[in-house]
């Protein structure tokens, strides 16, 4: 790394840098505790098991959860979404999903479609990445078992009334995947109010922990096949997978020391507040928007100025290669952004902007005015010196 000061702009894909508590309960646990957790009776696994409790605790008090056990920990968001979609649907079934889905569902759902001749709805979303709500209402059918949606998109950083939905599904006794991969810990999720029957997060982006930590909430009242069969330490004499949770989804050691950063990831957001935490990043992406719209060229994508959404400012430049801009970013200025298609085909086709692809620069909760300065001193200087 070239640059004596890095500025990191790419939140969306992993949150950087994290708290200093995150990584000294990571230390602690290879230190004090790495034992296997579930899987003895000595002390070091007794406080492995507990580190993981208490991180589906606060997992639960953060997103409305009555049951810890009902927070079932993978590797991914990727991992959750699959174990929820796979483990839910059934040759024949219809699913509607919206037209700016991640692949992380979109690909779970076309292999579906291919081995199980699934009937699969797409709702439209607008250049902006709002969904229509009236298409989606129109969309159900008797068959319909499952509506998955992201809660935000990765490209535009629009925000779905999840809500809206949640009366929608509650109300056909249909069930409820969000993907809020761009919203754990950084926009305000109640399962409960907002009818969630799961919901799948990762633990890298806005939940401050490591990579290789995420989960998926499954309501009580659900039941899905598991992903994954193998051991548990409970009921091992059993050769069906144990129908309690989590373990009936949660085959194999888990990453104790992942999650044991999580935990402490979640207690400081729980304790700054996912409102203080949204108003800030939102008021950056602000600043960024307004400075970037008067430099020539330059067009935004998602909600306009003024309009609620998450910390993402994607933005395409004419004339220029949006990969081109990220490496010049990089190189000259010690920015770190990401460009490209952000493995969201769909909502570049929604945003019009299948042919070029995008530039997208995320802020997060320890992004600072002078790290936005920096990058904007930086676009307009590349702006100036291509012209
Ligand atoms: N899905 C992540 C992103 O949007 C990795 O960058």
């Amino acid at each position: 790394m070239g640059h004596e000061v890095i500025r990191y702009f790419d939140h969306a894909a992993t949150s950087w840098p994290k708290p200093p508590q995150v990584i000294e309960a990571m230390q602690k646990a290879m230190l004090d505790y790495g034992a296997n957790p579930g899987r003895g009776s000595h002390a070091m696994a007794v406080q492995a098991s507990r580190v993981i409790y208490e991180t589906r605790r606060h997992l639960s008090q953060l997103f409305g959860v009555r049951n810890p056990m009902d927070v079932i920990f993978t590797l991914n968001t990727t991992m959750a979404l699959n174990l929820a979609i796979k483990g839910i649907v059934r040759p024949g079934d219809h699913i509607v999903v919206t037209g700016i889905e991640h692949n992380s569902v979109r690909r779970p759902v076309e292999y579906l479609r291919r081995i199980w001749n699934l009937d699969v709805t797409y709702i439209k979303a607008n250049r902006q990445g709002v969904v229509d709500l009236r298409e989606l209402e129109q969309s159900f059918r008797p068959h319909t078992k499952l509506v998955a949606c992201s809660h935000s998109s990765n490209l535009l950083g629009t925000i779905l009334p999840v809500g809206e939905v949640g009366e929608m599904t509650r109300k056909r006794g249909v069930k409820l995947l969000v993907d809020a991969a761009q919203t754990a810990g950084t926009i305000p999720i109640d399962v409960a109010s907002m009818g969630i029957d799961m919901l799948a997060f990762p633990g890298h982006k806005g939940l401050l922990g490591p990579q290789g930590t995420g989960g998926l909430y499954i309501a009580p009242d659900m039941e899905l096949e598991p992903l994954l069969h193998g051991g548990t330490g409970s009921q091992s004499d059993a050769v069906e997978q144990p129908g309690v949770r989590p373990d009936r989804y949660e085959a194999g050691t888990p990453n104790t020391v992942g999650l044991a950063g999580l935990n402490e990831g979640v207690k400081f957001i729980l304790n700054e507040t996912v409102e203080k935490i949204h108003t800030k990043e939102w008021k950056l992406t602000q600043r960024m928007m307004d400075q970037l719209r008067q430099l020539p060229g330059i067009e935004l994508l998602g909600p306009d100025l003024g309009e609620d959404k998450t910390g993402i400012v994607s933005f395409t430049v004419k004339g220029a290669d949006n990969a081109e801009i990220a490496f010049r970013l990089d190189r000259e200025y010690g920015i770190a952004v990401r460009a490209g298609y952000h493995c969201t085909p769909l909502a570049h086709d929604a945003a019009g902007t299948t042919r070029t692809g995008a530039v997208r620069a995320s802020v997060g909760y320890t992004t600072t005015e002078e790290d936005v300065n920096a990058f904007l001193d930086a676009m307009r200087d590349i702006q100036t010196h291509s012209k």
